[in-house]
């Protein structure tokens, strides 16, 4: 069994990442030259979204070819080139399996399409009127979830975009056909597989119209999901991989037998309940400050929760679909690098396995755009015209993007001080922000306080000590909205862990002693704490190291 519990896995979005041909779209052999890079991070696993051929409608999650690579992206040489490199630098490759939706460009689609009825039961097809729609279920980017085939004269399902049909996981050829897919990519030598809303496979035996909400109560962690995810790993061998389902909205109860060892289905879950505390009553489009007690109590019933039952947590703050953590629950401006460090440090502590994505160790920022002409992603441009339908203004729609674009981490990684931030010599796909002559990998290389270095030492902190691997966790100052602090204990061994979430200086329950431990990081510039601690300062960060005999 791989050591997941030890592992810090470090996501790349490669269209976004390192452009090696100049074309302005980042490339796999961009992230072979940037191996050394993400090696020095001291990270085990790369996670990359995909990169099969797609019409990049979704930004390849509408994949056409899974055993295929986009030629923008490069070819298949270039990807065994990835792994066997990322394999010399102590590094394995994690692949991102889309298998609840193909693109309906796949040719599974195609032939559904053509009237194949063994294709089209691939699929998830219904009989109905060209004006009525099975049910009344939503798509996650904005409109029905249906679309009607005036030839077939039925309707066909889509959760997300209209151009990712979803796969009929009821019918056993389709299960071999996935299986096959993972046995290919196991044989080239990838080290695991992350599972994109893998929750979401298995539909109900009856759709009915939900008269609550947009379907998902419906298809969310469907009837037969673990019983399909205990076959998939079984038969395709991957339970000695690392493997990550992600869950959109789900529970604790399914992830607990998602990951539980016992159950043999993955190692871990993503689940995003964390980064839903600023929507306004659940909506990602109705802005809302931060809930920090309600975002403490659901690390905390999550961590502790996992913990009792033998599951395990992914914990991340940023991925591709997510605003950066530095401009949403931290300060960009003045406490940019105070923020940064201590958003690390509450992640990385924490029981679970720490995802880094690219950008987010420099504590790039949201991307600013001022004008919907700069916006690439799918979601974000179905959401400006429901936006403005709904009577909101330009400004106030693109006021709600500056926060919510899943663009905000799709922005090319900054390299340096350059012209296009080093990331391309061409103009890159979509644009770069400013800052990117302040925040960069070569300005923070040179900087032995910067929150790139910082984030090194959360990494390697995991690889020296068990408590962090290992350890039980216990919340302190439960009752403080504003202090997010844990205790991780290990025969012998105590970790303290201190955040002030806010821009002000609280004071402390109990007055906290430097003294008696060792300080292993402090994001203030003073450096290692050695004094009795009675406040602490504006997203002030400590994490402290006890050992007892
Ligand atoms: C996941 C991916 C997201 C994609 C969606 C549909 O949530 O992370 O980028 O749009 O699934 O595949």
């Amino acid at each position: 069994m791989a050591d997941f519990k030890g592992s810090t896995i470090y996501q790349i979005y490669p269209k976004s990442f390192y452009d090696s041909n100049h074309d302005g779209v980042g490339d796999i052999r961009g992230v072979i030259e940037k191996l050394d890079y993400i090696q020095s991070l001291g990270v085990d696993l790369i996670w990359s979204t995909p990169f099969f051929v797609s019409p990049l409608n979704d930004n390849g999650y509408d994949v056409e070819d899974y055993r295929k690579i986009h030629p923008l992206f490069g070819t298949m040489e270039d990807v065994e080139e990835l792994i066997r490199e990322a394999e010399k630098r102590g590094m394995g490759l994690m692949l991102d399996m889309v298998f609840n939706h193909t693109s309906t460009r796949h040719e599974w689609f195609q032939r559904a399409l053509a009237g194949e009825k063994d294709y089209m039961d691939y699929y998830i097809f219904r009989d109905g009127g060209a004006d009525t729609p099975p049910t009344n279920w939503q798509s996650k980017f904005g409109g029905s979830a249906w679309e009607y085939v005036p030839s077939l004269k039925k309707w066909y399902l889509h959760l997300f975009d209209v151009t990712q049909a979803d796969l009929n996981w009821e019918n056993p050829k389709v299960r071999e056909e996935l299986k096959e897919v993972i046995r290919f990519w196991k044989k080239k030598g990838v080290k695991g597989f992350r599972f994109d809303v893998v929750n979401l496979i298995s539909k109900p035996k009856i759709f009915e119209d939900d008269n609550e909400g947009d379907g998902r109560r419906f298809y969310s962690d469907g009837p037969h999901v673990h019983e399909y995810l205990k076959e998939l790993v079984a038969d395709t061998g991957i339970g000695d991989l690392i493997t990550v389902g992600e869950m959109s909205f789900t529970s604790l109860d399914h992830c607990i037998r998602y990951s539980s060892p016992e159950e043999k289905e993955l190692s871990m879950c993503f689940n995003f309940h964390h980064l839903k505390v600023d929507y306004r009553d659940g909506n990602k489009w109705a802005l809302m400050r931060p809930d920090y007690r309600k975002l403490k109590e659901l690390f905390e019933t999550w961590q502790t929760g996992m913990e009792q039952e033998n599951g395990w947590n992914a914990v991340f703050w940023c991925n591709h679909d997510q605003p950066r953590i530095v401009s949403r629950f931290g300060d960009e401006k003045k406490y940019w690098k105070e923020s940064a460090k201590m958003l690390a440090a509450c992640i990385h502590m924490l029981r679970g396995t720490p995802y880094v994505f690219q950008g987010e160790e420099l504590g790039m920022t949201n991307t600013g755009y001022t004008d919907i002409s700069e916006y690439r992603d799918v979601e974000s441009i179905h959401y400006y015209h429901i936006l403005l339908n709904e009577g909101k203004s330009r400004e106030e729609a693109l006021q709600i993007l500056r926060q919510r674009s899943r663009d905000n981490s799709r922005s090319p990684m900054q390299w340096d001080f350059g012209t296009y931030a080093g990331f391309s010599e061409q103009e890159p796909w979509i644009k770069i922000p400013e800052n990117h002559k302040k925040i960069n990998v070569a300005a923070e290389e040179a900087d032995p306080d910067s929150i790139l270095h910082y984030y090194r030492k959360l990494i390697s902190l995991r690889k020296q000590y068990a408590v962090i691997r290992e350890g039980a966790i216990e919340f302190l100052y439960r009752e403080q909205p504003e202090i997010f602090a844990y205790r991780r204990l290990l025969e012998g061994e105590e970790l303290v862990v201190l955040n002030n979430l806010t821009d002000r200086e609280v004071v402390l329950p109990e007055s906290v002693s430097c003294q008696n431990s060792i300080c292993l990081l402090h994001n203030y510039p003073e450096g290692l704490c050695r004094n009795t601690l009675e406040t602490l300062r504006p997203y002030e960060s400590l994490v402290l190291f006890k050992r007892y005999s």
